[in-house]
């Protein structure tokens, strides 16, 4: 829960009208066991059509493509010394947590480094066992050589971004959730800043998101690094939400009842390449020339030297008492369901969590 209004009388003299909702770690994934719970796809992109094949944790070690750096940050990327030849896909790395993450949950996410360039389709986000019933939350995605990242949720039926939301970016693209409605796209808000993607984000230093999955809303911020607020710059056991300030992105429950639309998520980081968003002729038009897969997949490996990921680390928190994080294996839990539909504009559309 986010915000405890108080009742009037006695104990309101004494204490403020709204107690701002504080949050205390759970789970933390930085430095040398980064890596240790999550699971590797280990498959082709049979979600989003992309030209890559998803690793397994074994081949990713192997080869490099997702590893822990000598700075102690997480490393996740595309083959950047491979030619592909024609026909073949190129390697990269898709991730999901083992854990999920129930609502009344925060998670903040430090990175130096985004994936970016031609071709490339880098998205750090969330996802239900149940899609698109149980939801999806995007906190980072772009694709090609655009500059501003952009946020979303998928949902079913009946969920939308509201125009009163409380939120500091005047860039919506599009406002209703539902997987059913505009091929897919979801309720897109842009971060309105280009050190939110790409090279801009790698020479500000990178920066911080951090995503807020409650009842009474859904959440976004965006940090460049020179003002990442304090308690966000060091291991911070609690965190209260009045530190953080307006949400960049802000889909409140006014409009979208989180209860009846999220179930327990699962965190994902993939790169893909072209595939239904990123390879979509008009989309990969509006920001890079050529031919997707012709000329970038199968093209020089170099195409590829900055399309990683540099995290420094995520960070899990929940309301205190709660029990914010439980297994997917967890009694009850429907088994999954394969893979999920693929739409022309597919925004990170996917579920098959191979289990
Ligand atoms: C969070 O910070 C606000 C503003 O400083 C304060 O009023 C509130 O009591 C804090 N919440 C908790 C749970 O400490
Ligand atoms: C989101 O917007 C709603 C509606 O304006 C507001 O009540 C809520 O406090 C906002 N959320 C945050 C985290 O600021
Ligand atoms: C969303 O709107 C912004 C601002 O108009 C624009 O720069 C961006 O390309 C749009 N994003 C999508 C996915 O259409
Ligand atoms: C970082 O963010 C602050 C606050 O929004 C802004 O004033 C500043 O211009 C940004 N810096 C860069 C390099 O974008
Ligand atoms: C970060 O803080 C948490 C909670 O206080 C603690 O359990 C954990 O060991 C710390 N992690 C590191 C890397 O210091
Ligand atoms: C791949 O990209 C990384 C990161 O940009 C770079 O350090 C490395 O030299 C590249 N590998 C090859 C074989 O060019």
């Amino acid at each position: 829960m986010v915000r405890i209004a108080l009742a009037c009388g006695a104990a309101a003299a004494l204490l403020p009208a709204f107690v701002e909702a504080q949050y205390t770690q759970v789970k933390e994934y930085v430095g040398d066991s980064f890596f240790d719970d999550w699971d590797f796809y280990n498959h082709a992109d049979d979600l989003t059509n992309g030209n890559v094949f998803f690793v397994s944790s074994t081949d990713a070690g192997k080869d490099q493509l997702a590893y822990v750096n000598d700075a102690g940050n997480a490393i996740m990327k595309v083959d950047n010394s491979t030619t592909v030849t024609v026909g073949q896909n190129r390697n990269s790395v898709r991730i999901h947590s083992k854990d999920y993450f129930t609502a009344g949950s925060l998670w903040v996410t430090d990175m130096l480094h985004v994936p970016y360039g031609c071709s490339v389709w880098p998205a750090f986000w969330s996802s239900a066992v149940n899609w698109p019933s149980g939801g999806e939350i995007d906190t980072f995605e772009g694709v090609n050589q655009v500059t501003m990242n952009q946020m979303a949720l998928h949902t079913g039926d009946g969920c939308t971004h509201s125009a009163n939301a409380l939120q500091t970016s005047t860039l919506i693209n599009s406002t209703d959730c539902s997987t059913a409605a505009n091929q897919n796209e979801g309720c897109v808000v842009t971060t309105p800043t280009k050190s939110s993607y790409g090279a801009g984000f790698a020479a500000d230093g990178g920066g911080v998101f951090v995503t807020e999955f409650a009842n009474e809303g859904i959440s976004i911020w965006f940090f460049n690094r020179s003002s990442v607020p304090t308690v966000l710059q060091s291991n911070a056991s609690t965190i209260n939400l009045s530190d953080l300030g307006t949400p960049t992105a802000n889909y409140t429950s006014q409009t979208c009842t989180i209860s009846k639309f999220f179930e327990p998520q699962s965190l994902i980081f993939d790169i893909t390449l072209c595939g239904d968003f990123a390879g979509n002729q008009q989309i990969f038009a509006e920001t890079c020339s050529g031919v997707c897969y012709d000329d970038f997949v199968i093209g020089a490996p170099s195409n590829y030297d900055t399309a990683y990921f540099e995290v420094k680390s995520v960070r899990v928190y929940g309301v205190p008492g709660e029990n914010t994080v439980v297994s997917a294996a967890r009694p009850g839990a429907p088994a999954l369901a394969g893979t999920a539909l693929l739409a022309a504009l597919g925004v990170a559309v996917s579920v098959a969590l191979a289990l």
